[in-house]
């Protein structure tokens, strides 16, 4: 845990992030979970996946956008790669994965529509060229407006999928309310600092409501993504699915770049359905502070390899 702070508490530090992409033992960190600084890296990325038979979804790397400029660019940048992996025929494979926050949300009174704006400007695109879109799901002063951004698109696309973090209070209520037919629910444990007021702390807290969530989905008509790495939870999906009636493509199982490779093969073998969450973009330095509070291993595994290299 007090690792976890740690690696929150300086995720937004500028000083940190160029000294962390100047130094050799960290660039293999970043190697590790990020595909790469261009969307041209992100759809080699993708394309080796579908070699292997596994799906993706795709992050250009953003969050706390503080001008419209940026959430514009962002949002661009969303609609080029959208035509990018067309081009290179893996809009069956490959769909999109956006942060609310990217697009605009934290820009004031006006930002959840301009948010909703962008986001529906992004599935139209996807749509457009046979694919879906997840909306992330990030802080927890950010939940109900990320949801309520999701819920509003629903109409317009259907397939449009949110998340549910499961170190939440909140989360079995949510889960009851969105497990509706069809509804693609990405289920993960959380990945923002951990608040007596508003979640679980304790590990097994968190694993426990990730549970319920997972059961509740499973009996549902919706449609599951069960986002973990965790042993257990991979296992305990498997026997809830079979309990329910879910055969392999009726859910699907979604890991992180970079995160047990070896388990990803080993479910696609199985016929499983599996996603991988592939970042891209300069903006990494985030989403690696946060990869690094839930493994400080991550680190070692990568000073290692650059020691031997
Ligand atoms: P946890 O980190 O508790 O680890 C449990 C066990 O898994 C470990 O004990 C170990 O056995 C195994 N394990 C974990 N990492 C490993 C590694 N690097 N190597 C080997 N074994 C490892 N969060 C969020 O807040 N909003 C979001 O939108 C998303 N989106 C998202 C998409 C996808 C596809 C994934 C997989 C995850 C997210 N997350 C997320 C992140 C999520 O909330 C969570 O922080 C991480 O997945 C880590 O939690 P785990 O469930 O993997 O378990």
């Amino acid at each position: 845990m007090v690792w976890r702070n740690a690696f929150l508490a300086v995720s937004g530090n500028e000083r940190l992030r160029s000294f962390v992409s100047s130094s050799r033992v960290t660039r293999g960190v970043i190697d590790r979970f990020v595909a790469g600084e261009s969307a041209v890296d992100a759809v080699r990325a993708a394309g080796e996946l579908a070699e292997r038979g596994i799906y993706s979804s795709v992050d250009l790397l953003g969050e706390d956008t503080a001008h419209p400029a940026q959430a514009e660019e962002i949002t661009r940048g969303y609609l080029r790669l959208l035509e990018r992996l067309d081009d290179a025929g893996l809009s069956g494979w490959a769909e999109v994965s956006v942060k609310a926050t990217a697009v605009g949300l934290a820009l004031g009174a006006e930002g959840e529509a301009l948010a909703a704006e962008n986001v529906g400007r992004i599935c139209a695109a996807a749509g457009d060229v046979g694919t879906t879109v997840t909306v992330d799901m990030e802080a927890p002063d950010t939940v109900d407006a990320t949801l309520r951004i999701a819920t509003s698109l629903r109409d317009r696309f259907p397939w449009l999928g949110c998340v549910l973090q499961s170190y939440l209070y909140r989360t079995d209520a949510d889960t009851a309310a969105l497990a509706l037919p069809k509804a693609r629910i990405r289920l993960c444990k959380g990945a923002y600092a951990p608040d007596p007021v508003t979640g679980f702390t304790a590990r097994r807290d968190v694993d426990a409501s990730y549970v319920r969530s997972l059961r509740l989905l499973m009996a549902s008509e919706a449609y599951p993504m069960v986002a973990t790495h965790d042993p257990r939870l991979i296992d305990i999906a498997g026997t809830l699915a079979r309990r329910y009636g879910k055969a392999p493509g009726d859910f699907e199982y979604q890991m992180l770049y970079g995160v047990r490779p070896d388990e990803q093969r080993r479910l696609a073998d199985e016929g499983h359905k599996v996603r991988v969450y592939i970042p891209y973009g300069d903006n990494w330095y985030g989403y690696l502070a946060r990869r690094l509070a839930e493994r400080p291993a991550n680190l070692m595994f990568a000073a290692r390899s650059a020691v031997s290299r």
